[in-house]
């Protein structure tokens, strides 16, 4: 649906942060973003992009680089297999695409540490890929824009959250599709203190008419013994 996604990138050109991975198409640092950002937040994970960036500008030095070097780096952001994987990734490319990251989406999907939201961001943001993300900021907007009251931490949610982000995709403009999407859920469709009177979508957003944000995203009610 081309009015949401127009919405959303209308609103981004005027509101997104300025972030150093964002005017970037170097799909290696974006996917070193990525991973980092899966670790810790924004703010905190700038200062690491730039440290990996600087000690390995390309993905033959970090695929070279001793171990101990590379988890050192990534001290304070724990989950050291996350490192490991992201060096190991990088031998990959070496390896098996002649040290240039790979440009198709079940490429990207191979590498280890690299799932679906991850190879849809690196798709996108790199290669201008048509891949939706689907990430928490997407569950989040899209369950409160759509009124959508199926759990997100179920197979059977994933799947219908997947469709819906893959219909309202704009396929011509996804990189900033993708970014629009996460950066509305990051700054105005936040889990707390979520920004409506200012929100883009306002107008035709489903959950806020129903009164069902406060409820929205569902996840199911399993209790874990
Ligand atoms: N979190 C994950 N990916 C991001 C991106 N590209 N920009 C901001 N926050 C993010």
């Amino acid at each position: 649906m081309l009015q949401f996604s127009t919405l959303i990138t209308n609103w981004y050109r005027l509101n997104a942060r300025d972030l150093p991975w964002r005017s970037t198409d170097n799909p290696y640092f974006i996917w070193l973003s990525e991973i980092i950002l899966q670790q810790t937040r924004v703010e905190q994970g700038l200062s690491y992009y730039h440290k990996f960036i600087e000690h390995y500008p390309t993905v033959d030095q970090l695929a070279n680089a001793p171990q101990d070097e590379v988890l050192n780096l990534w001290q304070g952001l724990g989950y050291y297999s996350r490192a490991r994987n992201l060096q190991f990734a990088a031998q990959t490319i070496v390896a098996n695409f002649e040290s240039v990251f790979p440009a198709n989406y079940e490429d990207i999907l191979s590498l280890k540490g690299v799932g679906e939201y991850t190879a849809a961001a690196i798709g996108s943001f790199a290669y201008d890929l048509p891949h939706a993300v689907v990430d928490g900021n997407v569950y989040r907007l899209l369950s409160r824009y759509l009124n959508i009251t199926e759990a997100i931490d179920t197979t059977a949610g994933k799947k219908v959250f997947k469709k819906v982000a893959t219909e309202l995709l704009d396929e011509l403009n996804p990189a900033e599709h993708n970014q629009a999407i996460m950066e509305m859920g990051a700054l105005v469709c936040t889990p707390k203190n979520l920004k409506c009177e200012i929100c883009p979508l306002r107008s035709s957003c489903l959950g806020l008419e129903m009164r069902m944000i406060d409820e929205l995203p569902k996840k199911s009610k399993k209790i874990k013994i």
